[in-house]
């Protein structure tokens, strides 16, 4: 597959993550871009993960690790090198953040700076793509999108571990990595920020097209906690369309793009919980939804938005699928996952975005 100026061709690419969501398709569209991929993360989560049933680990470099294990983060990247790394490994989930904000602290914040001073340490590498997420931002609950520029911040402990990973990502670029010093330490640090992304092979708890597509298929009604809440929606590939454009260009240019990012969806794609569980509904065939808001439940934002000018005005990114064609490509994999080879469905629909984006 071609794509990105063929900037990843047989590059050494280290992911971290890359037995989640996001990372299994980004490892996947890394592997077929012909990059040797360095996966490093925890075991799955589940035996029918995108990870596990595309068994794409077998196509790759699986290093099972922790990112707090600083020794052994270490270790890998000095045996193999990386050119360029992106760095997706997180405990993403605000509702488990709740119960388990230390460890989501010591994985998100640590975690990252344990990424960063790898990269620090490792003369290979020339560009580092921290994901971290919109919810990053200080949330007002305004109507507006948040901008690259807008205050950190993060009521729980989840979003606030990001706003934080977000800080010490701009302390390490300034500190150590700064791009005016470039042909001192030779290299690129970027920060990335993603919507609401959804996308085959997620079976996480408590985000909506897990919840959905668990019920549909036991024939039970969708329970939908937080109906009214407006999230700007996605397809997995938008984001890592972004980030894999974003690598092309700090790779050839390190000192221009050594920035924040936000890569969200475009303004009708920021619609409620309800109104994504529906059309989930009209795609499957079936189900039926009923709202069990609860007024007690935990805090988490009602209102998110993500204004992509940057991304649009200087790399050129724009979303490529509609809402529609986004929770429709997302169903066609819970469709079809049973049925057919799970790495040449991921293959498939990640061609058929590219040649819609103009990625190919
Ligand atoms: N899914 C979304 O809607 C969304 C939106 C914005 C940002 N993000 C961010 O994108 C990234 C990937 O999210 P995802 O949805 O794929 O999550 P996921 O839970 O599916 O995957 C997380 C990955 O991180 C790994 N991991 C977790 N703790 C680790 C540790 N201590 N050491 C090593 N590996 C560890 C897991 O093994 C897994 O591979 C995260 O940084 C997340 O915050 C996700």
């Amino acid at each position: 597959m071609n794509g990105f100026n063929n900037v990843y061709k047989n590059k050494t690419v280290l992911v971290t993550g890359h037995t989640g969501f996001k990372g299994s398709w980004l490892s996947i569209w890394l592997h077929e871009l012909g990059a040797k991929v360095i996966g490093y993360s925890l075991d799955p989560y589940t035996d029918r993960d995108n990870f596990v049933l595309s068994k794409v680990g077998e196509k790759i470099v699986d290093i099972r690790g922790d990112i707090r294990d600083k020794a052994k983060l270490e270790e890998v990247f000095a045996k193999y090198n990386p050119e360029l790394v992106f760095h997706l490994a997180a405990q993403p989930l605000v509702r488990l953040s709740y119960e388990n904000p230390v460890e989501t602290y010591e994985t998100n914040v640590m975690g990252t700076i344990n990424v960063l001073e790898a990269i620090r340490k490792t003369k290979a590498t020339k560009a580092g793509i921290m994901v971290t997420t919109d919810k990053c931002y200080d949330n007002k609950e305004q109507l507006w999108g948040y901008r690259e520029s807008d205050p950190m911040g993060g009521y729980d402990p989840y979003s606030s571990s990001k706003g934080a990973a977000e800080i010490a990502i701009n302390s390490w670029r300034l500190s150590f990595m700064n791009p005016k010093d470039y042909k001192k330490h030779g290299k690129s640090i970027a920060s990335v920020r993603a919507g609401n992304v959804i996308g085959g092979g997620d079976w996480a708890k408590d985000r909506i097209i897990p919840d959905c597509i668990k019920a549909l298929e036991a024939n039970k009604p969708i329970e939908i906690r937080s109906p009214k809440s407006v999230r700007p929606w996605e397809h997995v590939l938008e984001p890592l369309s972004g980030y894999l454009m974003l690598g092309e260009k700090m790779y050839n240019n390190p000192v221009d793009y050594a920035e924040a990012w936000n890569f969200g969806p475009e303004l009708n794609s920021i619609i409620p919980v309800w109104d994504v569980s529906q059309s989930v509904l009209n795609y499957y065939g079936r189900g039926e939804l009923k709202d069990v808001s609860d007024p007690n439940a935990v805090h988490e934002a009602k209102l998110l938005a993500l204004d992509i000018s940057k991304a649009r005005f200087k790399l050129g990114w724009i979303p490529t699928l509609n809402i529609e064609e986004t929770i429709e490509l997302t169903v066609d994999w819970y469709k079809d996952y049973n049925d057919i080879d799970v790495y040449d469905l991921c293959k498939k629909q990640i061609m058929d975005f590219s040649v819609k984006g103009g990625y190919s």
